[in-house]
C-alpha cells in the first residue's frame, strides 16, 4: 500500500495564543521589534485538513468573519506547505481545508496557527518526518509567530517573539475574549507605538536595549494563580491599538467593572481579552458582555501546540 492510500488525508488542530506580557524594544534594521514575551495557547482553535494533490490550494470555511482571507499563495498556510515542500524536496502537492475560529487579523495568531497546523499536517501526509528543531525552524522563517503555535502552551519568546523557551505553567486560566469586526493591521499597530514613543520621547525615557518578561508573570504562571498575573499584565502594543481603536477602551472598562481581574488588549488586538478568577466568573461576565451587545467568548488556557487528531 502506498503511503498516499494509507494516509488520504490528515486532520491538524492548532492554538490562537494571547500574549500575556509583551515588552517591546527598538525598531532593528531588519524592520522588526526586539522583543520579550510570554504566550499562552488558549483553546480556541484553527483546524485543517490536508488531502493528496497534484497542486498547492485551499479553501476557508469558519466561525469568524473570512472577508480578507487570501486562498492563494498569500495565505500563510498555503505559503508553509510550499516552504515544507521544497525544503524537502517532495514533488507532490496539496490541498488544505482551513476551518478558522480565531478571528482574522485580531491579535491572537490565527494565521500563524494556520501556518504551524499546515507544517504538521503536509509533514504527516507526505511523511517528510521532520524533526522539532527542522519544523521550528521553517515556522520562524514563515512570521514571528508561528513557533509558538507550533509549541503551544506557555512559552516566553524573544528576539522577534519566534525564540522560544518553555515556562513552567501550573493549572488552568480563564479568559473572556471581546472580538471585533473588522482587523487591525499588526505592522499599522508597531508603526503606530514607533510614532507614539517618538512624539512622547521625554516623558517615556529610553526604551529598554533587552526587553525581558517580568519575574512577577514567571512567578504567577508557575503558581497558577490568575490573581497574581492579572496585576502582571502588560501590553506595550496596547496604548497604540487604543490610538487606532479608541472604541475598545471603554470595552475593557465595562469588563474590568463587571468582574474581570483585569483586561488587555491581545497581542496587537483587537481582540481583547479579560482574564477571570474562575470558569464560574468567566461565563458571567461572557454573558454581561453579550448582553451589553459585543461578541464574546470563553476559553482557557495554556493548550498544547499543533498536533494530529482523530
Ligand atoms: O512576522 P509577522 O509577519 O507576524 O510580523 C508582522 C509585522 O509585525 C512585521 O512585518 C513587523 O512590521 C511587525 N513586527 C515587529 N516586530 C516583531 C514582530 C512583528 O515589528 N517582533
Amino acid at each position: 500500500m502506498t503511503i498516499a492510500e494509507e494516509f488520504p488525508s490528515v486532520r491538524v488542530r492548532a492554538p490562537g495564543k494571547i500574549n500575556v506580557y509583551l515588552e517591546v524594544g527598538a525598531l532593528q534594521e531588519d524592520g522588526y521589534h526586539e522583543l520579550a514575551t510570554a504566550f499562552q495557547a488558549v483553546s480556541l482553535c484553527e483546524e485543517i485538513v490536508a488531502t493528496h494533490s497534484d497542486g498547492f490550494t485551499m479553501a476557508v470555511t469558519g466561525t469568524v468573519d473570512l472577508d480578507g482571507v487570501p486562498v492563494d499563495d498569500r495565505n500563510l498556510a498555503l505559503r508553509a506547505a510550499r516552504l515544507l515542500a521544497a525544503e524537502t524536496g517532495y514533488e507532490g502537492g496539496v490541498h488544505l481545508e482551513v476551518h478558522k475560529q480565531v478571528p482574522v487579523a485580531g491579535g491572537m495568531g490565527g494565521g500563524s496557527a494556520d501556518a504551524a497546523a499546515a507544517l504538521v499536517a503536509c509533514d504527516a501526509l507526505w511523511d517528510t518526518r521532520l524533526s522539532h528543531p527542522e519544523l521550528h525552524r521553517l515556522a520562524a522563517r514563515l512570521g514571528a509567530d508561528v513557533p509558538f503555535a507550533l509549541k503551544g502552551g506557555t512559552a516566553i519568546g524573544t528576539g522577534r517573539g519566534d525564540v522560544l523557551n518553555p515556562a513552567l505553567a501550573r493549572g488552568r486560566f480563564d479568559w473572556v475574549l471581546v472580538t471585533s469586526e473588522e482587523g487591525v493591521s499588526t505592522p499599522k499597530v508597531y508603526g503606530e507605538l514607533d510614532a507614539h514613543r517618538e512624539r512622547h520621547r521625554v516623558d517615556i525615557g529610553p526604551i529598554a536595549a533587552r526587553p525581558s518578561v517580568d519575574a512577577e508573570v514567571l512567578h504567577a504562571l508557575r503558581a497558577g494563580d490568575p490573581a497574581m498575573l492579572a496585576a502582571a499584565l502588560r501590553n506595550d502594543l496596547q496604548v497604540a491599538t487604543l490610538r487606532l481603536r479608541p472604541d475598545l477602551a471603554s470595552i475593557l472598562e465595562y469588563g474590568e467593572a463587571s468582574g474581570a481581574l483585569a483586561g488587555i488588549v491581545s497581542g496587537s488586538g483587537p481582540t481583547l481579552a479579560f482574564l477571570c478568577a474562575t470558569p464560574e466568573h468567566a461565563a458571567e461576565l461572557r454573558a454581561l458582555l453579550e448582553a451589553d451587545g459585543h461578541t464574546a467568548l470563553h476559553v482557557h488556557g495554556p493548550v498544547p501546540g499543533a498536533r494530529v487528531i482523530g
